[in-house]
């Protein structure tokens, strides 16, 4: 599929206008875990020019096809990572998590948001966009929608409450949390900082 193509058919599914409306738009930089084909960043550098953004992601294919658009001189780079086994060595301001924490196994939620906590400078911000598993139509309709993009059966919903608890237990202090009205998709956002 023509990656502009892409990015109008995932921005139809995903708000990314309202995640985007809770990062800074002041300079500092952004991790972007499971950044897939580069959508998100692609209209985040627009929108937070001040931004340095590095989206990771586990899947070579995709991380290629979004170098492959980056400009010269872009505020944006992707590099192929898994974030069960990733380290840097620098903090973030802001990291994002878009539709991530559903595709990896309740075994590694805690690791993954232990390591998140340690990639973030104090105070940073964590925004993670993810979907519930209520109502019932929603969540299927969801499931159907996944399976079909991945093939697998393996999906690991954390309910919105569940997911704000498991913040707070990690090191984090919620801003808010709040659903993203859609049709279709029971979208939701925990916006948290890394506590001092
Ligand atoms: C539903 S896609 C969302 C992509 C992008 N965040 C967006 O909103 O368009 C989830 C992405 O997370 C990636 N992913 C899953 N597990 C990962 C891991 N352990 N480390 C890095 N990326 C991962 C998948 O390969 C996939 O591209």
């Amino acid at each position: 599929m023509h990656p502009k193509l892409y990015d109008r058919l995932r921005s139809i599914i995903c708000p990314f206008e309202k995640i985007i409306e809770n990062v800074p738009k002041k300079a500092g930089e952004l991790l972007d875990i499971g950044s897939g084909y580069g959508t998100f960043c692609f209209i985040l550098s627009k929108e937070r020019p001040k931004l340095k953004i590095t989206g990771i992601e586990k899947d070579k294919k995709r991380v290629n096809a979004a170098n492959n658009r980056v400009a010269a001189n872009s505020n944006l780079n992707f590099a192929c990572a898994d974030i069960t086994c990733f380290s840097a060595n620098k903090r973030y301001d802001v990291i994002t998590c878009l539709d991530l924490i559903h595709h990896i196994p309740k075994k590694d939620h805690l690791a993954i948001f232990k390591k998140i906590n340690e990639l973030l400078k104090e105070n940073g911000r964590l925004i993670v966009k993810d979907m519930n598993d209520k109502p019932l139509y929603k969540y299927l309709w969801n499931y159907v929608h996944d399976f079909i993009m991945t093939r697998s059966l393996e999906m690991y919903y954390v309910p919105k409450e569940e997911m704000t608890k498991l913040l707070e237990e990690n090191g984090f202090v919620t801003e808010f949390v709040k659903n993203i009205p859609n049709l279709l998709y029971a979208h939701y956002v925990v916006v948290c900082k890394k506590s001092g």
